[in-house]
């Protein structure tokens, strides 16, 4: 359980780095806080629409690698992965430390690419099929949050079908074990349940669609 800890730990600090927070410092000088834009959030889609399309890409890139470094590690190094249990432990702690930060006050962002990056090193099929979900609502409906949601939701039902298909048979092509079941299940209903002010806006007809602009204070 100790070894479960510290990977806990490593995983949750790793998450904490706040790099859309940084982007916009580095942008926009020391005062600015991205926070305060948008959805007050720091992920990749703030920063698209505070920003703009290059610092977005790379905030992405770095928030879905820190969803896959911790998890490496914990395959890597045998005292950070008690009996199997360390991926998907380091999983959920890396979802936390980017959702909240303890560098900036414990407010991140919503987890959907440091969530994804985990999904794809817990189970690369279930990863492809969610992000096809995930992409395929957004070009449809325009929304990167509904995209998320839906997204979170084939991560979780294609955890629990796959788990119990591949105990009833063995052979089939994707194998979900117990301890990956927890993170399938855990991370992408945690990443649902933040959405919920943009379910609330989708509801009300206010959520603005990919890449709708706004203004930030020079
Ligand atoms: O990455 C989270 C995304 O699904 C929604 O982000 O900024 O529109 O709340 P945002």
């Amino acid at each position: 359980i100790g070894s479960l800890l510290l990977c806990a730990l490593i995983a949750y600090l790793w998450g904490s780095i706040p790099a859309g927070y940084w982007m916009g410092k580095l942008l926009r000088g020391k005062d600015f806080d991205i926070r305060q834009y948008g959805s007050h959030k720091i992920g990749a889609t703030n920063v698209l629409r505070t920003l703009g399309k290059i610092p977005a890409l790379i905030v992405f890139l770095f928030d879905i690698s820190k969803g896959i470094v911790p998890l490496l590690l914990a395959m890597l190094i045998p005292q950070l992965n008690a009996a199997g249990w360390g991926p998907s432990v380091a999983g959920i702690a890396t979802l936390l430390g980017h959702c909240f930060p303890v560098f900036i006050g414990f407010k991140g962002g919503r987890g959907v690419a440091t969530g994804g990056g985990s999904v794809l090193m817990i189970s690369p099929p279930i990863f492809v099929i969610s992000l096809i979900t995930t992409i395929g609502t957004i070009a449809i409906s325009r929304f990167v949050s509904l995209g998320s949601i839906v997204g979170g939701l084939t991560t979780v039902i294609c955890g629990i079908v796959f788990y119990f298909v591949s105990r009833a048979n063995p052979t089939f092509f994707v194998h979900v074990s117990l301890a990956q079941l927890l993170f399938l299940v855990v991370a992408p209903s945690l990443v649902v349940i933040f959405h919920h002010d943009n379910i609330n806006r989708l509801l009300s007809g206010t959520e603005r669609k990919i890449g709708q602009k706004v203004a930030v204070s020079p």
